[in-house]
């Protein structure tokens, strides 16, 4: 008999389903409150009778972790039928609201929209540690004291089979967002960069980013830069631009992925504002993410900057790639990742130079979900006298929750 029988999911007139809550954890007075109907308990498979307090139930789940998780040679799908299904429903979509005992709505793993997203490591950090670990609610219980990893890696490969389509890229893809390159993976994202000029001018340029996923693989995106400069009333508008984006290939054990996009920049800006260039342009780019051992990764981009104008300006291309890798604050928290990105940009005219960059960076998770991030970096120039730049970013992949939702 596994350890997952301890649930009494197999048995529920012998033991109530009960949440693992660590023996240290404080109890809260919420809780104690709620002991009526306690936090995450399914009411379809607990047992009748006595209301439990919220003490039996912790009493409980101490008994059980001294127990420690045992081994059982269980496949991933009677696993996750056993410890996850009574909440999750047998088929991934949810149990229906009128057999749980809490209304938080569950998600739809066959939902490939939703289920691809999530890396392996994110959901295993949900189920080993609880809801509360990613900023969910403490109704998904933490597992890591009844499974091994190995286990709760089992029943992950389960509901990765729930969505059935591989059209869709997975999370595991999805790379840090350098500040300049353009990602590979398509992304519902929000991002607000500010560089500032380091000398007297320190004029200081913000761009508004809005990306949205359409299908398995496109997405489709605006950018709005506007800027202020200290000597000129107001803030300008700068080259508005269009894009859109598509994968074209991707590989989760190749760890790759590439995707072809282009956008149309709107003459909206103005030369001599020094924000834009006030010509109609477009930008046909391609761009390359390779996950690496370790959390190690690089991505590139590379493409032209096409003025519709002939005679106006050059024709431009340019080439940018980082790398970089991301570490992990104890077992299950903060993420950090530190990358470094070099920027090339050639004028194709006869006389072209190619203009380099740095930008050393470090891309930082500011909450538990982990879906508002913080970029900041140094955009030195190598070969060239522009002041450097000091950017940050500030990204919300608003697909994972409200910005003020998950801290
Ligand atoms: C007692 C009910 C319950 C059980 C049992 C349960 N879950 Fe959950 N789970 C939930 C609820 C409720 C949520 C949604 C939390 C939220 O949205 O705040 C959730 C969310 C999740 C998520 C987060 C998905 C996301 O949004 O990124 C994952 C992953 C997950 N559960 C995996 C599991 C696995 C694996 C098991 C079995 C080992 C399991 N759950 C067992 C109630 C449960």
């Amino acid at each position: 008999m596994g350890s997952i029988d301890a649930f009494g999911l197999d048995e529920p007139e012998s033991r109530p389903v009960s949440v693992i809550v660590h023996a240290g954890d404080p109890v809260d007075p919420e809780d104690v409150h709620s002991a009526e109907a306690p936090p995450a308990t399914c009411r379809g498979a607990m047992k009748p009778g006595p209301a439990r307090t919220y003490e039996t139930l912790q009493r409980s789940n101490v008994e059980h972790m001294n127990s420690g998780p045992a081994r059982t040679n269980d496949t991933g799908e009677e696993l996750y039928k056993k410890a996850c299904a009574t909440c999750h429903g047998a088929n991934g979509r949810g149990a229906p609201a009128a057999l749980l005992g809490f209304d938080i709505p569950l998600p739809d793993f066959t939902d490939c929209n939703f289920a691809t997203r999530e890396p392996d490591a994110d959901w295993l950090a949900v189920a080993h540690q609880g809801g509360p670990v990613r900023g969910f609610a403490r109704e998904m219980p933490a597992f890591g004291d009844a499974l091994a990893q190995d286990e709760l890696q089992k029943i992950l490969d389960h509901i990765r089979t729930l969505c059935p389509n591989d059209a869709w890229p997975r999370g595991e893809l999805n790379a840090p967002r350098p500040l300049v390159t353009e990602k590979a993976f398509p992304e519902d994202e929000a991002v607000w960069t500010t560089a500032i000029d380091i000398d007297a001018e320190s004029a200081v340029i913000h761009e508004m980013l809005y990306e949205k996923r359409f299908g398995a693989r496109n997405q489709f995106e605006v950018v709005v830069p506007f800027g202020f400069q200290e000597h000129k009333q107001g803030g300008q508008l700068g080259d508005v631009a269009l894009g859109l984006k598509r994968v074209m290939l991707q590989s989760l054990s190749h760890g790759s992925i590439l995707s072809l996009g282009g956008e149309v920049i709107l003459p909206t800006g103005h030369k001599n504002t020094g924000i834009g260039k006030g010509l109609t342009r477009i930008e046909p780019f391609a761009s390359f993410g390779q996950i690496l051992p370790a959390d190690a990764f690089v991505q590139f981009q590379g493409g032209f900057d096409i003025p519709l104008d002939r005679n106006a300006a050059m024709d431009e291309a340019f080439f940018r790639g980082v790398a970089g890798k991301s570490f992990t604050q104890g077992d299950w928290g903060r993420t950090w990742s530190p990358m470094l990105e070099v920027l090339g940009t050639r004028s194709l005219g006869s006389e072209g130079v190619l203009h380099w960059d740095i930008v050393p960076q470090a891309q930082i998770s500011l909450n538990q979900r982990q879906h508002v991030m913080l970029n900041i970096g140094l955009r030195i120039p190598v070969n060239h006298y522009p002041a450097p730049q000091f950017i940050v970013y500030l990204l919300w992949e608003w697909f994972d929750g409200g910005f003020f939702e998950g801290w």
